[in-house]
């Protein structure tokens, strides 16, 4: 099976965008990682980032049928998107919400989340290992058996 990992706006300048929030790891080492850990898994990855929501929500369309999950960082989306939350709602696949950051922790306006309504459940404020467990959590909640 195959997991869509979905990043979405002003991911693509992690490594140095706000360093002392989000760390010093590059969306390249996050995807290197999320590779290795999908091999023990069993599970094929593909890998994306886009700025625009338009493209975001594309891809979540294409995966029905191509893909058996979905991790989904939507960014700044997240807590304003309700076209991403429709789009992920009409296309009925398992998507496990991830941030870099506590979100909880952070501004008023990052408390809500549109994805968290639709997804089966989210991860925040443990950096890049955050997507080691969301491919942990959709391999276990896909049935297959982790090592
Ligand atoms: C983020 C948290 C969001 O509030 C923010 O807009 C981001 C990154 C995270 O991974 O911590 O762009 O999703």
């Amino acid at each position: 099976p195959s997991v869509l990992i979905l990043n979405g706006p002003n991911l693509n300048l992690l490594g140095t965008r706000q360093p002392e929030v989000y760390g010093r790891a590059t969306l390249a080492d996050i995807e290197r990682d999320c590779r290795a850990k999908a091999d023990t898994l069993g599970l094929a990855v593909d890998f994306r980032q886009s700025n625009g929501e338009g493209t975001l929500i594309d891809w979540i369309h294409a995966a029905r049928g191509t893909h058996a999950g979905i991790v989904l960082n939507a960014g700044a989306y997240t807590h304003t998107s309700i076209a991403i939350m429709d789009a992920i709602s009409s296309v009925e696949l398992p998507v496990i919400e991830v941030h870099l950051s506590n979100i909880h922790r952070r501004e008023p306006f990052r408390h809500q989340s549109y994805i968290s309504k639709v997804a089966v459940g989210m991860i925040c404020g443990f950096g890049p290992f955050g997507y080691q467990i969301a491919l942990e959590a959709i391999a276990n909640h896909l049935g297959i058996a982790t090592p």
